[in-house]
């Protein structure tokens, strides 16, 4: 089964054609980051009207990119939410459109399921599972029970874990977006001797970067006094790195934690390995995948997903697979939706 689909829930107009939710037949991308780069955020209005200006031809891109037309299409599937309203509704209605026109099943489908199901692709992954989901908006932990069959158990109780990121950023001076060149500075630093605070929090599972946030300002503040002085000072690269390893660790030691309290029982996963799938615009950071990564190295029954990096941050070739796997609705009359009620 083809699925065409069209994710426009924030600052990517995307379109992406992928055969029984794992084959990627296509997948074109077009970032509104040069739109956005003056205000060093996304205006939502601005952000809809270029998607409008966008979609037809990045739908074109997609079609010409897998070398199908129209007809060669078996069902349309658009993100519905959470989102920026006016520019879910560019990528909602054009999927439903196409859908009506061709009298071909429409498919809607929640972004956070869709950053799930991101790891499906061009992968054999089957649920069981654990997700760690770290994007702009979500810091999620979520046991993928089945396709279908998802239990929220613990999230970030203020800001998600990218929202941290570009706002330490923005305080640093760097361009947005933050997360990125965040990361790429703290590769060339180094954390010792730096001591942020990790937070403590009621859940077990839950999340906090408020207060770590709030941490790096006060030390970007100090750090700019003592160069006012003329006193020695901490490089960025350093503090970046130092940032960069808090948020890692404090992610990291939740999450396997949770894999293990969660999963007791190894029997129950493929090779009797626990198994733990990365999800979101973070899991491109090279802290996030290097750790885990290394963790897999030494830990044989540990079993590691992370997307290829153009399937990390927006896209909508995950759209596509969790329109396959476990689509919201068939009905052209849901509306798109700002926020999650609940998870599944
Ligand atoms: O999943 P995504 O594309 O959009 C949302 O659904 O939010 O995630 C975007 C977020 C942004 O906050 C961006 O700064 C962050 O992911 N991000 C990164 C990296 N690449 C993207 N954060 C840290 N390191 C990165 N390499
Ligand atoms: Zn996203």
């Amino acid at each position: 089964m083809k699925i065409l689909a069209l994710e426009t829930s924030c600052d990517d107009t995307a379109v992406a054609i992928v055969e029984d939710g794992r084959r990627v037949l296509s997948s074109v991308i077009c970032s509104q980051i040069d739109l956005h780069m003056p205000t060093g955020g996304v205006v939502p209005e601005a952000a809809a009207r270029d998607h409008l200006l966008r979609v037809n031809q990045t739908l074109q891109d997609a079609l010409k990119e897998a070398g199908l037309d129209l007809d060669d299409i078996d069902a349309f599937a658009a993100t519905l939410g959470p989102g920026l309203v006016g520019s879910l509704l560019v990528g909602a209605n054009t999927a439903k459109t196409l859908s009506f026109m061709t009298q071909k099943p429409f498919l809607g489908v929640n972004h956070l399921h869709a950053h799930v199901a991101s790891n499906y692709l061009d992968s054999d992954l089957e649920p069981p599972f654990l997700c760690l989901l770290v994007s702009g908006g979500h810091t999620q932990l979520i046991a993928v029970e089945s396709y279908e069959k998802m239990r929220l158990l613990g999230e970030t109780l203020d800001d998600a874990v990218g929202e941290a990121y570009d706002k330490v950023a923005r305080l640093m001076g760097l361009p947005y977006p933050g997360g990125p060149h965040l990361d790429k500075l703290a590769q060339s630093g180094k954390s010792e001797g730096i001591v942020l605070p990790k937070a403590r929090t009621e859940g077990a599972y839950d999340f906090s970067f408020s207060g770590l946030k709030t941490a790096m300002l006060r030390l970007l503040e100090s750090e700019a006094r003592k160069a006012e002085a003329s006193l020695a000072t901490v490089s960025p690269a350093d503090l970046a790195a130092g940032f960069q390893k808090t948020v890692v660790e404090t992610l990291a030691d939740k999450t396997l934690r949770c894999l293990k309290e969660t999963f007791p029982d190894t029997g129950i996963f493929a090779g009797g390995k626990r198994t733990l799938a990365i999800a979101g615009g973070v899991s491109a950071n090279s802290g996030l995948r290097g750790y885990f990564l290394d963790y897999e190295k030494n830990h044989p029954d540990f079993k590691l997903y992370i997307p290829k990096m153009r399937f990390c941050t927006d896209n909508a070739a995950m759209v596509a697979s969790a329109a396959y796997f476990n689509p919201l609705t068939t009905d052209l009359s849901m509306e798109v939706f700002s926020r999650c009620v609940s998870f599944s």
